[in-house]
């Protein structure tokens, strides 16, 4: 009969199977792929259940001092289990947590890169050269004012010395509106009206410009829209002259266009201004453009709203913002301008 195991032997059997079982919970938890799988094994390996914690309640038959090596040694075989089980589960949630953050993510770029829906515009061509202008003159010392599009017969044309039977209100081609009153009433053909409105509210001196839309009942073609934007410039003040109209509006070419852009100004006539000029600026090669007209206001316009013109004298310029967006960018039609095509709209 064979004798019962020596101690020696049995204890050390009990060890090696303790480190056995600690290696092997080692692996399997270092196996587990995510969280979930990691907390199922936790019953199997650590739980009431688990062999090293049956393992405890197995002591019972030992010596007193090997129960207690015996002990020591499940202690630290469950330690070392807790330890991997602790790291395996920090690791895996940080991984987790990686991807959340990863899927949850705002991408800003792809708000950049022109997902249409998001993508940021920005201000149409003709604004930011309205923009620019009101700048420009604000910077010289001009505020400025506004009139409405829709306007009667005396702003647009009467008290800038236009009567009735005047030829010019053929060239200023109305479209009238018909409100069902007396009063003749028709979209304004130009921002002039802007300069009677300012005169009759306003005491010298005056310094203002005014943008703003205009309408004509021209055709659109390469260089005609027949709504398109003016900007027009008024100063009442004393001891005015013609140099000082010239080098006002030579000061804002420069600015917008640069310093080597220069001006002329050419005979021309217009009924609210004596005397009338266009104004005309340089081009590279050596041209000229025509970009508005300008003189100094006409005693009568200034009489018809109070103003003496003993007393105070001025100028006034006008011109198209639209037809400076064309020079300044050298488009080949105006009509590119309200097309609405963004290929275009987009480069500027
Ligand atoms: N209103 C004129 C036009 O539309 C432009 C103009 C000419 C405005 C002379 C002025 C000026 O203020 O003095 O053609």
């Amino acid at each position: 009969m064979i004798g019962p195991t020596p101690a020696s032997t049995t204890i050390n059997n009990r060890m090696s199977s303790y480190e056995q079982l600690a290696t092997d919970a080692v692996a399997q938890i270092d196996q587990a792929g995510d969280l979930a799988t990691l907390d199922a094994l936790f019953g199997s390996l650590l739980g009431k259940k688990a062999a090293l914690s049956l393992a405890k309640k197995d002591l019972g038959s030992l010596e007193p001092d090997q129960r207690k090596e015996a002990g020591q040694a499940i202690n630290a075989a469950r330690q070392q289990v807790e330890a991997a089980f602790n790291a395996r589960r920090d690791d895996l949630a940080s991984a987790a947590r990686a991807v959340a953050l990863e899927s949850e993510r705002l991408d800003l770029t792809e708000f950049q890169s022109g997902s249409s829906a998001q993508a940021a515009g920005h201000l149409h061509l003709i604004t930011q050269a309205r923009d620019r202008l009101e700048d420009v003159f604000v910077g010289m010392g001009f505020t400025v004012a506004e009139g409405p599009e829709v306007e009667t017969a005396w702003y647009n044309f009467e008290a800038l010395n236009i009567p009735e039977w005047h030829p010019a209100r053929g060239s200023f081609d109305t479209i009238f509106v018909n409100l069902g009153g007396p009063e003749e009433v028709m979209l304004r053909s130009h921002t002039s009206p802007v300069q009677i409105r300012t005169m009759e509210n306003q005491a010298p001196p005056i310094y203002i410009v005014a943008p703003g839309r205009v309408f004509r009942t021209d055709t659109a073609d390469a260089t005609h829209l027949p709504v398109f934007n003016q900007i027009e410039g008024l100063v009442i003040d004393k001891d005015i002259s013609l140099g000082d109209l010239a080098g006002t509006i030579d000061a804002f070419v420069r600015a917008f266009f640069g310093e080597e852009v220069t001006t002329r100004l050419r005979p021309s006539h217009f009924p609210f201004t004596e005397p009338s000029a266009e104004f005309d600026i340089s081009a590279p090669d050596g041209s000229w453009l025509e970009l508005g007209g300008c003189g100094m206001v006409h005693p009568e316009s200034l009489r018809k709203c109070g103003i003496d013109p003993e007393i105070w004298q001025g100028f006034a310029w006008g011109f198209g913002i639209d037809r400076l967006a064309v020079m300044r960018y050298q488009l080949d039609d105006i009509r590119e301008l309200v097309n609405n095509d963004v290929r275009f709209i987009r480069q500027f």
